[in-house]
């Protein structure tokens, strides 16, 4: 924690908040494009910043990406934890496994020796399947869940590496180019100044359902993401950012 302050870390966190509009920024040494460790460093600030707000038998919705799926890895038991169940914020996304929300939901749990669920729906949903799905009862016990979930943890990416990461088609890259695309978060992707130009349909939690009873995390890292960040929070500026040096930096200097 000393270390923090003579990397001054800790003034560039303040003046994070300040620019952002977040409650909380934790900032951790180093640059998560370079080196694979900043995010498990991320992780544990982020699992320490859960603990810290958790509320027993509560719970806490996660999303995907290899930011949280580093997080999860972070996890350890805590008797507070015990009775949290995690579950998937949102379906499918188009994710390789290790990196869906329901594989770091039960990860989460897993190393915290609570509960999970799964959410099994399809990546590509129709209007039709949408419509039906949701009245599945086992769906909707899930999203019911979903619901009362009082803490979102979620990770932000530059839109054109997501994209082209969940293997989208050639005139959905086209409308992020026009449209200058900077940012995604669980299925959304935003312009500079915060507009949502696309939304993934899945079912799960919706952008506009986190009012101000939602706790929402944002881990993310990386000079590259700076922008992306800087998007992202224009939307909605969240409760608690977890980013690096690298980004702090790019955010606030231009480095
Ligand atoms: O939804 C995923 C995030 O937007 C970013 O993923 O942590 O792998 O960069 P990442």
């Amino acid at each position: 924690e000393m270390m923090k302050d003579i990397l001054g870390l800790r003034a560039m966190e303040a003046e994070l908040e300040q620019k952002l509009g977040v409650t909380k920024a934790v900032i951790v040494a180093g640059d998560s494009d370079e080196e694979d460790w900043v995010k498990q460093e991320m992780g544990q600030a982020c699992v320490k910043e859960l603990k810290s707000i958790i509320i027993p038998q509560s719970v806490v919705a996660v999303m995907g990406g290899t930011t949280l799926a580093a997080v999860a890895q972070m996890m350890t038991p805590d008797p507070k934890v015990s009775q949290t169940i995690f579950v998937p914020a949102r379906g499918g996304l188009g994710e390789r496994v290790e990196n869906q929300a329901n594989t770091i939901s039960a990860e989460f749990a897993d190393r915290a020796g609570a509960e999970y669920r799964l959410m099994h729906v399809p990546d590509q949903l129709s209007e039709e399947a949408y419509s039906s799905l949701v009245l599945e009862p086992s769906v909707r016990e899930i999203l019911d869940l979903i619901k009362t979930s009082r803490i979102l943890l979620h990770g932000i990416g530059d839109a054109t590496r997501m994209a082209a990461r969940r293997s989208s088609e050639e005139p959905f890259m086209n409308k992020l180019k026009r449209e200058h695309a900077v940012a995604e978060a669980f299925g959304y992707y935003f312009n500079q100044a915060g507009d949502i130009i696309h939304k993934q349909r899945t079912i799960g939690l919706q952008l506009d359902e986190l009012d101000s009873g939602k706790h929402v995390i944002s881990v993310a890292g990386g000079a590259s993401k700076a922008n992306a960040i800087a998007a992202y929070m224009k939307h909605r500026p969240s409760d608690v950012l977890i980013t690096d040096e690298a980004a702090a930096r790019r955010l606030l200097h231009n480095e």
